[in-house]
């Protein structure tokens, strides 16, 4: 291990260039409401990864567009050595925050371009994964699916609200859709994965904590659901003879909410997006598509709540009104590695700040890397634990903090040589 002296600091983060590159991506996609707006596979997203590429190849980097539309960020190749994955996404939802995805790719630059010219045992290397969010296109983690293997819809299959299919947007962000399978990684090549984000949740700032060690990440089912009625005359039809597709789907609206809140199958559950048609005034509704959401850290309750809600979906179906629902997306919770989460612990503590073991609500690329690697997380607080909101926000001193544990718990990881991987500590 190279001894840090004087003369030869170890690492360091600079601050000011973090926060001033978080702020100049956040004017990529800066919409009306005062958040931002850069939708995976976008023109926003694509100048977004651009600026990252600038930003690495001004420091020396090398940047290159996988065929998934990854962005893959490296320093000089250190002859197969293993590789330390660092990374997020740039992503965003629909009038979202500066910080969700964005802190994690701009925090691992930091630590990249601070590590790259150093002898390192492992080889860091930073990725922007493509569509995390899957807010345009319904397909999230689709970046970091295609880095593990585990796609498993081809680029036609997918597209967005007005047709476009995934197809032609990856191309036009120059990805390769007729080569999906090379932007999987060699089983093995990837030897930890890092990821740092903002918490999204209150844990942290109602603790007076700065640092949180993710000790695991929630399991998600996605469902489409539909709800279907007889449209007809909404003066003439008397209400006895209706089948309100509208008025059925907004029992289905209340189930779902049931099933988490009031009945605790699990632990939180939405209906986020839901169209009604023909979505006039006049005219009794027809049709409604929805999607729900269901959450749990435990897989089995995960299955159960989902199940349950088949059953309560069923109960709603009768006059004329029939209900089916389709699992779209299904993501198992994962825990993280104890060995990365005790080098995170240590690293916090010893750069002398506050650090706790927490759970995380959403979801992250980490979640998909973990079939393939093991993973460890680090969270900072969020005000008010709001985010996916333009308020999302989290003081500078905690965004540097952040990067801070990051770049030491990578530091410590990359010079250590693979076989004393197990005694890092
Ligand atoms: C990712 O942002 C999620 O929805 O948890
Ligand atoms: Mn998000
Ligand atoms: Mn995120």
């Amino acid at each position: 291990m190279p001894a840090t002296t004087e003369a030869n600091p170890g690492p360091a983060i600079d601050g000011a260039r973090l926060l001033g590159r978080l702020r100049r991506l956040a004017e990529i996609g800066a919409d009306e409401r005062g958040g931002v707006t850069r939708l995976g596979f976008s023109p926003e997203d694509l100048r977004g990864r651009d600026y990252v590429a600038e930003e690495a190849a001004r420091a020396g980097l090398s940047a290159r567009v996988d065929a998934a539309g990854n962005l893959i960020v490296r320093g000089p190749r250190r002859g197969g050595r293993p590789v330390l994955m660092m990374g997020s996404h740039l992503d965003t939802v629909r009038h979202g925050g500066p910080l969700d995805g964005a802190y994690g790719v701009l925090a691992g630059l930091e630590v990249l371009q601070q590590l790259a010219p150093r002898e390192t045992a492992m080889e860091p290397v930073l990725v922007a994964f493509a569509n995390e969010e899957g807010a345009r296109f319904p397909c999230p983690f689709y970046g970091s699916l295609a880095v593990t293997g585990r796609l498993d819809r081809g680029a036609d299959e997918i597209a967005d609200e007005r047709g476009v299919t995934l197809r032609e947007a990856l191309r036009a962000c120059g990805g390769d859709p007729e080569a999906l399978e090379s932007a999987r990684w060699r089983p093995g090549s990837i030897a930890a994965y890092l990821e740092l984000h903002i918490e999204q949740g209150p844990h942290l700032e109602t603790t007076g904590t700065t640092i949180g060690v993710v000790g695991g990440i929630v399991g998600r089912t996605v469902l489409d659901i539909e709800v279907r009625g007889q449209a007809g005359h909404a003066g003439t039809t008397p209400m006895k003879a209706r089948a309100d597709a509208l008025a059925a789907a907004a029992r289905v609206v209340l189930e779902v909410e049931r099933l988490a809140g009031d009945d605790g199958r699990c632990a939180v559950a939405t209906v986020g997006r839901l169209s009604v048609e023909p979505g006039v005034t006049n005219v009794i509704p027809g049709l409604v598509r929805m999607t729900a959401e269901l959450r749990d850290g435990d897989r089995e309750r995960l299955r159960a709540a989902e199940e349950e809600l088949a059953r309560r979906l069923a109960a709603v179906e009768g006059s004329g009104v029939r209900v089916t629902a389709e699992v779209s997306d299904r993501i198992a919770p994962v825990p993280t590695d104890p060995v990365l989460c005790s080098v995170i612990a240590a690293e916090a503590g010893e750069l002398g700040y506050s650090h706790c073991p927490i759970f995380s609500g959403a979801g992250h690329d980490a979640q998909i890397v973990a079939a393939v690697a093991p993973i460890g997380m680090i969270f900072v607080p969020s005000r008010n634990g709001v985010s996916h909101v333009p308020e999302e926000f989290t003081a500078d001193a905690e965004l540097v903090a952040g990067a801070r544990v990051l770049l030491a718990a990578a530091w410590r990881c990359a010079r250590t040589a693979a076989p004393a991987w197990g005694r890092i500590r």
